[in-house]
């Protein structure tokens, strides 16, 4: 008989042979959410299966695979209703409570949404830009002039971004977050390391505009690291926010960091190089420690990118 193990419930449960994990999860008394009764309508009953090494889970049906499509589903997101066992199986619930019930269905019944709640996987070149000092130009600076050059600097750099198939994610404060997403992942590092070269040159043809009007030249600093990440949307009734998440992310901001130490403007990680090593001219190389990081890990300034080669 096959068993299922629910984790965050701590229960593990028989099921008949060809029951759906819904079923058998309500025939033990799992309070497992299912608003449409169980008729791949509502998605409430979604669960991550986190252990069927084996395949004993059935195929997505087609009402499945159309609601999976619609929400960008990775395949361990099942729905308990549809996903029926033949053996045993490790799966965690992932609607819980009245709160998730609501993110849920305000979700599935909004038009238009790119990124579900439940996050989409993804492998991309990520991009970090910082502004050098800029703590200390926002205190000699008026508030509204620090807002008017933030307006002019993020305007240019998005042309930038966006000109090079890649999109803004996330503003912080002086600093972007940048993903470029292409079918293949050598032409997203491509366009990212073109993208931080256009920044860095418009950077500098702003430096006369800065002076004239502020007094002051400002740097930035860009890392591009590569890797894979989820990308879901955090959203409520008003605002619709786009969410990127996943341990390249964070290992993309370590590298834009160091330009500070090594005194670089741009520095690419490894799996970057790696790639495109015999289309870039480089700088300073180095192997360092990064924190919150284990090991040791390569890292290049790019000087320049030639593209026909
Ligand atoms: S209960 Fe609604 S989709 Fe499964």
């Amino acid at each position: 008989m096959p068993s299922i193990e629910f984790l965050s419930d701590n229960k593990k449960i028989d099921a008949e042979q060809g029951e759906s994990i819904l079923q058998a999860a309500l025939r033990a008394g799992i309070s497992h959410t299912h608003v449409c009764g169980g008729k791949a309508r509502c998605t409430t009953c979604r669960v991550l299966i986190i252990d069927d090494t084996d395949g004993h889970l059935s195929p997505r049906c087609d009402r499945e695979k159309l609601l999976a499509d619609k929400f960008g589903f990775s395949s361990n997101i099942r729905l308990a209703c549809q996903a029926k066992v033949t053996g045993d199986v490790k799966t965690r619930r992932l609607v819980i409570d009245d709160e998730d019930v609501d993110i849920t269905l305000l979700n599935i019944t909004e038009e238009g949404e790119s990124f579900s709640s439940t996050g989409i996987e993804k492998s991309v070149a990520i991009l970090f830009a910082d502004i050098r000092d800029f703590t200390s130009f926002s205190e000699i600076q008026l508030p509204y002039d620090v807002i008017h050059m933030l307006n002019r600097y993020f305007y240019r750099m998005r042309q930038i971004i966006e000109h090079n198939h890649g999109e803004i994610f996330n503003y912080m404060g002086d600093g972007l977050l940048a993903l470029f997403d292409a079918d293949d992942c050598n032409v997203s590092k491509a366009n990212s390391v073109g993208a931080a070269l256009q920044m860095l040159d418009s950077m500098d043809k702003m430096q006369s505009y800065l002076e004239r009007t502020y007094g002051q030249s400002l740097e930035i600093g860009i890392g591009i690291h590569a890797g894979d990440v989820v990308i879901g949307s955090i959203d409520d009734a008003c605002n619709d926010k786009k969410m990127v998440i996943g341990d390249s992310v964070n290992f993309a901001s370590r590298v834009e960091s160091e330009n500070k130490r090594l005194g670089s403007r741009l520095l690419v990680s490894e799996s970057v190089y790696e790639s495109l090593k015999d289309k870039l001219e480089t700088g300073l190389t180095c192997s360092t420690e990064l924190k919150g990081k284990q090991g040791r890990h390569g890292l290049y300034e790019v000087l320049s990118l030639d593209t026909d080669k």
